[in-house]
């Protein structure tokens, strides 16, 4: 097995936690090269000493720690000298370094949805000018890239499966009171507070779609979306004969993050857990109705026009979860929020990767803009 030099963008998050376990559980196949997070230091100099970066970045200050030099995230994601780059972080601030990181021509593993959201199209034609590979490591990307593998035609519908979230038993309307707390609580899958939270809105789901769209580059129309509420089938593809390829297993993100930075072998890793058929016992599908969801609709419905659009989406609905997290709207009012903010933009149809980061950060400020005073509720 060849040694990987790896950087980890988000380190300290939940899936750049479960990157290191990978690396902890295969000692040789790789050289961290670099990691970069936000402001959790206790965790970060804790994988600093045990994981021995030359470069390292974080939000807050840290300066030298175990003689690791701090550059920006943008040079470490693009050093010469490194293979492959999770990209890890959560929401819009991951632009940067994925960006870097694709126009040094490398292979980016992308977790960061919110960046494919952002500016999706211009992302996938910089990695073919630059010669970088975008792998995906979200858990219904990856199920449909590997029922793709070694396939010749083309795909003929995705079937994207969600769990519905921590309020898939309740109308949308019975949700006025719900807490944060509540909201964090995922029913199938462990995961950092943004996704758990875009999770029960589903706008996560509706991000997965715009992720699909682009790294696949198939039209929205052959994109469906199915309630699954074991999670266990991650996603499946339609071919044109009318087979159905799933992709079943555990949910636990070290499977597709493993596939991603190991791709395309595959190695035994004793530390996951395997698919048990008969404990897991039936699986149920439900069609979603997407009117019952107003984020799932929404977002969709914008981010179908182009241009700057979903740049906005992702900036606001960054900022709607920070403002409900923080107490200051109700989870109801998240998508009610996002459209206000989608209602002060003047999108730009032929944008630049520019225009998607200054479209992002105008939706975010404003957004937080409009609740920043105030009682909490
Ligand atoms: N968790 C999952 O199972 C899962 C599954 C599929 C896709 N994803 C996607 O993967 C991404 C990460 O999700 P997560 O659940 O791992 O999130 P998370 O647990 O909240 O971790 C986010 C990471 O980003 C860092 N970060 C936050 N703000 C930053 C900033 N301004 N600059 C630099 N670093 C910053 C955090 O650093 P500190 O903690 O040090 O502040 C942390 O390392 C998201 O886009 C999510 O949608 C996650």
């Amino acid at each position: 097995m060849d040694r990987k030099r790896l950087v980890i963008l988000g380190s300290t998050g939940s899936v750049g936690r479960q990157t290191l376990d990978i690396v902890r559980a295969f000692p040789d196949a790789f050289d961290v090269v670099g990691l970069c997070a936000g402001k959790n230091l206790d965790l970060f100099k804790d994988q600093v000493d045990e994981f021995n970066p030359r470069y390292i970045n974080t939000v807050a200050s840290l300066g030298i720690h175990n003689g690791a030099s701090q550059i920006p995230a943008e040079e470490i994601a693009s050093l010469p000298e490194v293979d492959i780059v999770m990209g890890a972080t959560v929401g819009c601030a991951g632009m940067g370094p994925a960006l870097a990181a694709i126009d040094a021509g490398k292979t980016l593993a992308l977790a960061n949805k919110e960046v494919i959201v952002m500016a999706g199209e211009v992302l996938v034609r910089r990695a073919s000018e630059s010669g970088a590979t975008i792998l995906p490591v979200d858990s219904e990307p990856s199920a449909i890239w590997q029922c793709l593998e070694g396939e010749e035609t083309p795909p003929a519908k995705f079937i994207i499966t969600a769990s519905g979230g921590a309020f898939r038993d309740r109308t949308w309307e019975s949700l006025h009171d719900v807490t944060p707390a509540e909201a964090l609580k995922h029913p199938t899958w462990t995961m950092g507070a943004k996704i758990t939270v875009d999770s029960a809105s589903l706008m996560n789901k509706a991000f997965e779609v715009i992720e699909t769209r682009w790294l696949f580059d198939i039209p929205y129309e052959q994109i469906d979306v199915l309630i699954h509420r074991q999670s266990i089938i991650h996603s499946m593809v339609e071919f044109v004969d009318g087979t159905v390829k799933a992709h079943l297993g555990p949910t636990d993100m070290r499977h597709p993050i493993q596939y991603a930075l190991f791709y395309p072998a595959r190695y035994e890793n004793p530390t996951l857990p395997r698919f048990d058929p008969v404990k897991t016992g039936s699986l149920t599908f439900e069609a979603m109705d997407p009117s019952l969801y107003p984020c799932f609709e929404l977002t969709l419905d914008y981010a179908k026009r182009g241009g700057t659009w979903s740049a906005v989406l992702a900036g606001a609905d960054e900022a709607a979860v920070s403002l409900f997290l923080d107490g200051r709207i109700r989870f109801t009012e998240i998508p009610d929020v996002v459209a206000s903010t989608l209602a002060a933009h003047s999108p730009i149809m032929e944008h630049s990767i520019e225009d998607a980061i200054q479209a992002a950060a105008w939706a975010t400020e404003h957004t937080l803009a409009q609740h920043s005073a105030g009682a909490t509720i």
